[in-house]
């Protein structure tokens, strides 16, 4: 329990630039994978699915992201080209977690979407568990209707994050975290 603690009040995220590898191997993203299933999910629906890109998946997924970036700005620079494919090239390991929300009769899409957020944090906590460092991005071509084409998505997919993975190289300092002044209330007359 200490140690469980211990790891939530100290997590945080390492880019992908400090990313290295060895990610996790077949066992260890097994076990990551079941243990990102494991979420509150109203109604049993597993509103979400992963897709895993490492190794030549990976290259190849990275060259999707350049072609979609380079048809989007055609006066592009080698370079600028070159970071947007680099993107996907810095981690060893990515999850994408897809989204599969949809209209549901009694489960509102809204909690099923959360469902989804909830998958990618306990990747986050789990991976940083391992030993591993993660990082929780969508960026730009998370909402490029081509890239999600190639990636497998269908039309009613969401991409709800792209978990990078990897051996963390540096640790960058950490952020400012909000006050809790700032973000509690208390309905009715406060506990002591
Ligand atoms: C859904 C979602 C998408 C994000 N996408 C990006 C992104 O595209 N680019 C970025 O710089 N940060 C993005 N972030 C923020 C990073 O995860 C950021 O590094 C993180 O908030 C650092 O906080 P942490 O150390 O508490 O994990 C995203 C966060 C969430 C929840």
């Amino acid at each position: 329990m200490t140690d469980t603690l211990s790891l939530l009040k100290l997590r945080r995220s390492v880019p992908p630039q400090f990313l290295a590898a060895p990610g996790p191997d077949a066992g260890q993203l097994d076990q990551l994978l079941t243990i990102a299933s494991r979420v509150p999910d109203h109604g049993k629906l597993v509103p979400w699915r992963f897709i895993v890109f490492s190794g030549n998946g990976r290259t190849q997924a990275a060259e999707v992201v350049a072609q979609a970036f380079s048809a989007r700005h055609p006066d592009a620079r080698p370079e600028q080209v070159d970071f947007e494919r680099n993107r996907l090239l810095q981690a060893p390991v990515i999850i994408a977690v897809v989204s599969r929300a949809a209209p549901h009769v009694k489960i509102p899409e809204w909690e099923q979407e959360l469902s989804a957020g909830a998958v990618c944090m306990n990747l986050l906590v789990a991976a940083q568990a391992m030993g591993f460092g993660g990082c929780w991005l969508t960026n730009w071509f998370s909402f490029d209707r081509g890239v999600l084409d190639a990636f497998g998505l269908s039309e009613t997919e969401r991409m709800a994050g792209l978990i990078h993975l990897g051996t963390p190289t540096s640790v960058p300092p950490d952020r400012d975290r909000p006050a809790l002044a700032d973000i509690v209330s208390y309905f009715g007359a406060k506990q002591s």
